[in-house]
Parts: structure tokens; sequence; C-alpha cells
């Protein structure tokens, strides 16, 4: 797909788990230490849910923060779509209550599980929803709350993950800024490299970290590079690239490949661990406010399954 910008981003919001946990703090409780995960991983601190969180209230408080950075209220959204896998139940999903809580009950909810790249995923619903015309304007929200499916004593995967919640409001724009393309990939066959089962199960995550890994580093450049190729564009013109953020050695090594500024880069994977599909919204606020007209922010989810989706969007 490849159009007119559509789908404009006009807020965006996020929320943390309550409490903040350091290396240091899981060096405690697991055989681990502060210059290990930071050399493998680049992470210093997530945040965990704590008592009365869980993925729902995550979604709920990032939603509430994007409607109110675009001066909305919750009765001015037509459809809400969450990026999870870690919803509290299956039924309801997360996108239902978050509609209850902000108060439009009756409007189109839908949850969408694509793992690490469900916020991409979802993000190109979002805009064919938008172009084609069902809404007029999409709460979009990537929400998971890890910690539910992660066993804390497995020390290969409980270092890396945190929980929190991103959201976008996205509106038709006026054809000049939006969402412009979206690439979207699966491929079940790699799926023994990461599985888990739902947040109180037994079946907690397991993943083959060094494949996941070489998938990472070879998908997330080769996404970039595909949707500036097809839209025309250099690399030059793209003021942000937002990757899925797992490791910070994967989001380097994508850089040098594509031999692109790392200002241009974002990473926060240090602060917030990855909070699989939150980790690209939750970085929004930190940069929205610096986008400038014209240039182009290029999105990029990657995750089990195996998953990847890109998105290109037009300041
Ligand atoms: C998980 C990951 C950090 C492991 O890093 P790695 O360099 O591949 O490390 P390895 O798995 O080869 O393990 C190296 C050693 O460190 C040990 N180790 C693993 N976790 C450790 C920890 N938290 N602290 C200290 N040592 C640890 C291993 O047991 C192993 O020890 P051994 O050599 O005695 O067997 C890395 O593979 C990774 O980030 N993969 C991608 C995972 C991912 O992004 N998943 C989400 C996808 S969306």
């Amino acid at each position: 797909m490849s159009g007119p910008p559509v789908g404009k981003i006009v807020g965006v919001g996020r929320a943390l788990g309550n409490r903040v946990v350091t290396n240091d703090d899981l060096a405690r409780t697991i055989d681990t230490t502060d210059a290990w995960i930071q050399a493998r991983t680049g992470i210093r601190e997530r945040h965990f849910i704590s008592e009365g969180e869980d993925c729902s209230t995550l979604a709920i408080e990032a939603a509430r923060n994007a409607l109110s950075h675009a001066n909305l209220s919750g009765d001015e959204i037509d459809l809400v779509i969450c990026a999870t896998s870690t919803g509290p139940e299956s039924m309801p999903s997360v996108a239902c209550l978050v509609g209850e809580a902000i108060g439009a009950p009756g409007i189109g909810a839908m949850d969408l599980a694509a793992a690490c790249a469900g916020f991409s995923y979802a993000a190109s619903v979002a805009d064919a929803m938008l172009r084609s015309g069902p809404a007029s304007r999409v709460l979009l929200i990537g929400a998971d709350a890890m910690t539910t499916i992660v066993d804390a004593q497995d020390r290969s995967t409980s270092v890396l993950f945190g929980d929190g919640a991103g959201a976008v409001v996205l509106e038709k724009g006026d054809g000049t800024s939006g969402f412009v393309d979206h690439v979207l990939g699966a491929d079940g066959r790699m799926a023994p490299f990461g599985r888990a089962g739902h947040p109180g199960d037994d079946h907690k995550l397991y993943q083959n970290g060094r494949e996941v890994f070489k998938f990472a580093v070879r998908v997330l450049p080769e996404m970039v590079e595909k949707l500036v190729a097809r839209n025309g564009i250099s690399l030059e013109e793209v003021q942000y690239i937002i990757p899925h953020q797992a490791n910070a050695r994967i989001i380097h090594a994508a850089a040098r490949k594509l031999d692109v500024l790392e200002g241009c880069i974002v990473v926060n994977v240090d602060r917030f661990g990855n909070t699989s599909a939150a980790s690209i919204p939750i970085s929004y606020p930190d940069i929205f406010d610096g986008f400038e007209m014209g240039r182009y922010v290029v999105t990029v989810g990657f995750g089990f399954g195996l998953t990847w989706a890109a998105n290109l969007y037009k300041i």
C-alpha cells in the first residue's frame, strides 16, 4: 500500500509500570550483574507493574494521556485498536476496557496480536480504517505487561522486559501529513524461536535469543530500506527511525548497516527495557514536539511469531 499521507498523529501519551527496577535490583534475586545486562543489552532499568496494575490499566492511562495531549475527549474517538499479547483476560479485549474507561462505550474496539511487531501492524490497520471510511479518528495503543508471562527466575529473559503502554490519536489528515506506507510480514516456521502462554499460565516465555537476535539485525534495516526505496525517498529525508526496543546491540548494528547517524535512531531501551508492543509508541512523547514538517519517520517492529512490520510516516 502506498498513497497520500492519511493517518495523522495529533496526540501522544504513555504509561509505565509503577515500580522502577534497576539491574542491581534484579541481581539481588537472580544470578546476573549490572555489567552483564548493560554490555549484552544496553538496559539500565525497566518499569514493572505493581499491585492494582495490569496491561489494561497501562493502556487506559496511556490512552488518557494521548487524548489530553490531543485536547480531545473520549467521545470524539470512533475506534480503539490495542496491540497487545498480555491482556489480563482473553475476553473482554483490552480495547473494550479502554473504550469504557475513556467514556466512549459503543465505539468500535479490538485488540491485535502480533507480539512485539503489534503496534506497527495495528498502525497499518488504523491507517486503512481511516483511508477506507469506517473511522475518522482512531485511538491506537500498544500495551504489554511482559512480567505477567516471563519467568522472573529465567535470567536470559527476565532481565530484558518491562511493562508499559503507549498511545497515539490518529485523524484523517488533510493529505499533507500522516502514514504513507506499511510493510507487514510473518513466518510461522520460526515460531519455535519464541513462545509464551497467557498471563497466569505456567507456560512462561521461552526464546532462542541468538536466533531472534540474528533475525532482528537482518530484518530491521531491510524493512527501512524497502520502505524508503519503494516510496522514492532518501534516508536523509528520514528524521527518525523508531525501532522496536529489544536490545541496544540490535539497534546499533542496524544503524551501522543503514549508515545513518545514531541520533536518527531512537533508543530508549536503556530506560524501559523491551516493552513489546508498547516500545514504539512509548517513544513518541520524547520526540513528537521536535518533528520537522516535510520529513519522515520510519517505525519498525519485530517479534515472536516471528513477525515484522514497518510504517512510513510523513511529518
Ligand atoms: C538474550 C540475549 C541478551 C543473550 O545475549 P547473548 O550474547 O546471545 O548471550 P548467550 O545467550 O549466548 O549467553 C551467553 C552466556 O551468558 C549467560 N547469561 C544469560 N543471561 C544472563 C544474565 N542475565 N546474566 C548473566 N549471564 C547471563 C548465558 O547463560 C551464557 O552463559 P554460558 O556461556 O556459560 O552458557 C541476546 O541473545 C538477545 O538480546 N537476543 C534477542 C532477544 C530479543 O530481542 N527478544 C525479544 C524479541 S522481540
